[in-house]
């Protein structure tokens, strides 16, 4: 291809804008390490030449030159999506190659093969026309093809390439070929892409990647690089209906206020209503900025700064819409998710959830079912593990503007970050919104808690004793439970043992029963604190995870985290159950401090050492505290 020169970084921006309207195909490989991914895309690029790149890097210097908004808006146009994410310090180990050929502009997401990759695959494959799926002909059809198959669906990417490598290892037999084409259509019946091609290759010695093959006279189908020149490649759909996800409000001084992101959906022009969500307030589009230029219109993929005619309150995370056709609002959403993490994902359990530059609390309200990648089977479960691919109901802490993935990815399409380790522990797909919560009203009552502590003589509050089994909880919460009760204040004691006889008599001590059990006594724990009680809470509560949400559940000053600390080892020599005794004899397994973790506060309210403090001197601490 040429290697035309681009002046302004206007031209730079439109050029690859239509260069991905109109030739440019974005495919992404999956595979097994020793499958020949790497050997394949090295020789495709190496006989295809790699123009591409060098020219990217130009563009880029041009568009710094012009010193409009951060070199790299452009470059966001190749690499979509991810911008935002780098943006947040969230690393993406996905490569991307640019190449051409005289045909075509090809950009290729290289994802790693390892089975804990498959996060890579999720995030790298968004916007492609195309997954090339590696098979090594002679181990076939393998969990891990089938896996990456039922993602590529997922994510709605339309073609398959089978390429069945390694053909020199079958002798290019063409019995082996049709045997694993068929095994593969078999499977992959029941998913929903729009063609299949399967061919095949020899990476290494080069047979059908660019030349046919004189090995394969049996083989009537395309090479890699034929097919890959000539797919139909989906172009964006400027009719539908204007979505813009808002990275950031941009303020260089008091009389200018843009809304910079790039167009999701649709098109826009100056003059247009939209609607900011999810305030739903209005305005008329006033200028539509690229670089430092006004536009008479901007189309999908394109970064741009909007004005609008009015005030409008417009933050980072707001999505603007158009007024007539806004998207949905919700709070809660039936996904589809793949679950990345060496720790499990539980119900009950919150994480951070990043849709676009969006960044809100989401709790696992449900898992349908996750999927037996190679059956295709649905299966019941309590967790997520590591590769995972589950139907799951997510609940937000506050609604946010959404699309359904596959009517735009960029608004349907989400990570959850853990919130300790900061690790990309998810990704998910919303199918759609769930309108439980749009039906919930929740009703106001004349008495409300204030009346109700006045009543009472004092405002409820929780103490929440959390520390290994034998720490002193229980014998704590009776005495500061008994000297309350001298003093006239009204409490009550949710201990561990005896919620486990009644409303969680159906949980066990699996993580995520536990992780149940807390949500579930936090919750009773807000109510009674809300009906105006001192409540004392007693229960080992490993997770910090949940210790945490049992805290967000309550105004700051109403609730107070008290890590009762002892060694395991004077937990276990007290041991007034013979629970110790019996774990160590392995009769009890799943025993906290043995067998299941205990996560110590690193920042609870008040730290007690049971084991150099009476328990007379613990009840004026906790007294104190209150
Ligand atoms: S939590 O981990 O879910 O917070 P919780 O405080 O409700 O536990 O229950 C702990 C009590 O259950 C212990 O005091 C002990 O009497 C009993 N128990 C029975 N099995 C276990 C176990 N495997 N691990 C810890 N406690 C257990």
């Amino acid at each position: 291809m040429s290697t035309k020169e681009m002046s302004t970084s206007e031209e730079v921006n439109e050029y690859l804008r239509q260069q991905n309207q109109l030739d440019l195909l974005r495919f992404i490989t999956c595979g097994s390490v020793d499958d020949g991914k790497s050997t394949l895309i090295g020789r495709m690029l190496y006989e295809a030449q790699l123009v591409f790149e060098d020219q990217v890097a130009t563009l880029l210097k041009d568009s710094k030159k012009q010193g409009t908004q951060g070199g790299d808006i452009d470059f966001a146009l190749l690499v979509d999506g991810l911008a935002a994410e780098r943006e947040q310090g969230i690393t993406i180990d996905v490569a991307y190659r640019f190449f051409g050929t005289d045909h075509r502009k090809f950009i290729v997401a290289d994802t790693p093969g390892h089975e804990q990759y498959t996060r890579n695959m999720v995030t790298g494959a968004s916007t492609a026309d195309v997954a090339v799926i590696l098979v090594d002909a002679s181990q076939g059809v393998l969990t891990q093809t089938r896996r990456h198959s039922f993602l590529t669906s997922l994510l709605g990417i339309p073609n398959v390439v089978l390429a069945i490598n390694k053909m020199d290892l079958v002798d290019f037999d063409q019995a082996a070929f049709d045997q694993i084409e068929a095994e593969y259509r078999a499977f992959a019946d029941a998913l929903t892409f729009k063609t299949i091609t399967a061919i095949p290759l020899s990476a290494l010695q080069g047979d059908n990647v660019i030349e046919r093959s004189s090995r394969t006279t049996w083989y009537s189908g395309p090479t890699l690089l034929g097919f890959l020149e000539t797919v139909e490649i989906a172009v964006d759909n400027n009719e539908a209906s204007f979505r813009m996800p808002v990275q950031w409000v941009n303020r260089p001084h008091s009389d200018f206020r843009g809304f910079a992101g790039t167009v999701a959906a649709g098109s826009i022009a100056p003059g247009d209503p939209v609607q900011v969500l999810p305030s739903g307030q209005q305005a008329l589009v006033e200028e539509v900025i690229l670089f430092d230029q006004s536009l008479p219109k901007a189309l999908p993929k394109q970064s741009v700064t909007l004005t609008l005619d009015r005030e409008v309150d417009v933050s980072r995370g707001d999505v603007l819409v158009a007024a007539a056709a806004p998207c949905e609002v919700s709070d809660q959403f039936d996904t589809s998710l793949v679950w990345m993490d060496q720790d499990a994902g539980y119900v009950g359990r919150g994480y951070d959830l990043m849709l676009g530059a969006k960044r809100v609390n989401a709790t696992l309200t449900e898992i349908k079912y996750k999927v037996n990648v190679n059956t295709l089977e649905q299966m019941p479960s309590r967790n997520l593990s590591l590769n995972d691919i589950g139907r799951v109901t997510l609940s937000l802490d506050e609604p946010i503007p959404f699309t359904p993935y596959l009517e735009c990815r960029d608004l349907g399409s989400f990570i959850l970050i853990d919130r300790y380790s900061k690790a990309t522990v998810g990704a998910g797909m919303i199918n759609f919104g769930l309108r439980r919560a749009q039906n919930l009203h929740p009703t106001a009552t004349t008495i409300d808690s204030q009346r109700r502590s006045q009543l009472m003589g004092h405002k409820g509050k929780v103490i929440w004793l959390t520390g290994l089994s034998g720490s002193g909880k229980s014998t704590i919460a009776d005495a500061l439970e008994s000297r309350l009760h001298g003093m006239g204040i009204h409490s009550y004691i949710l201990d561990g043992d005896n919620i486990r006889g009644g409303l969680n008599k159906d949980l066990g001590f699996t993580e995520a029963d536990r992780v149940e059990n807390i949500r579930r006594t936090a919750e009773v724990a807000r109510l009674m604190a809300d009906a105006g009680l001192v409540v004392i809470t007693a229960f080992i509560s490993p997770f910090r995870s949940e210790r945490d949400m049992a805290r967000g559940l309550f105004e700051h000053g109403e609730f107070a985290e008290v890590f009762l600390d002892v060694t395991l080892d004077v937990a276990e020599s007290r041991d007034p159950k013979g629970l110790y005794r019996k774990a160590r004899r392995g009769e009890l397994p799943h025993f906290t401090g043995i067998d299941s973790p205990y996560e110590a506060p690193e920042s609870a309210d008040l730290r007690i050492d049971t084991s150099a403090t009476s328990v007379e001197e613990c009840v004026d601490l906790l007294l104190e505290l209150l």
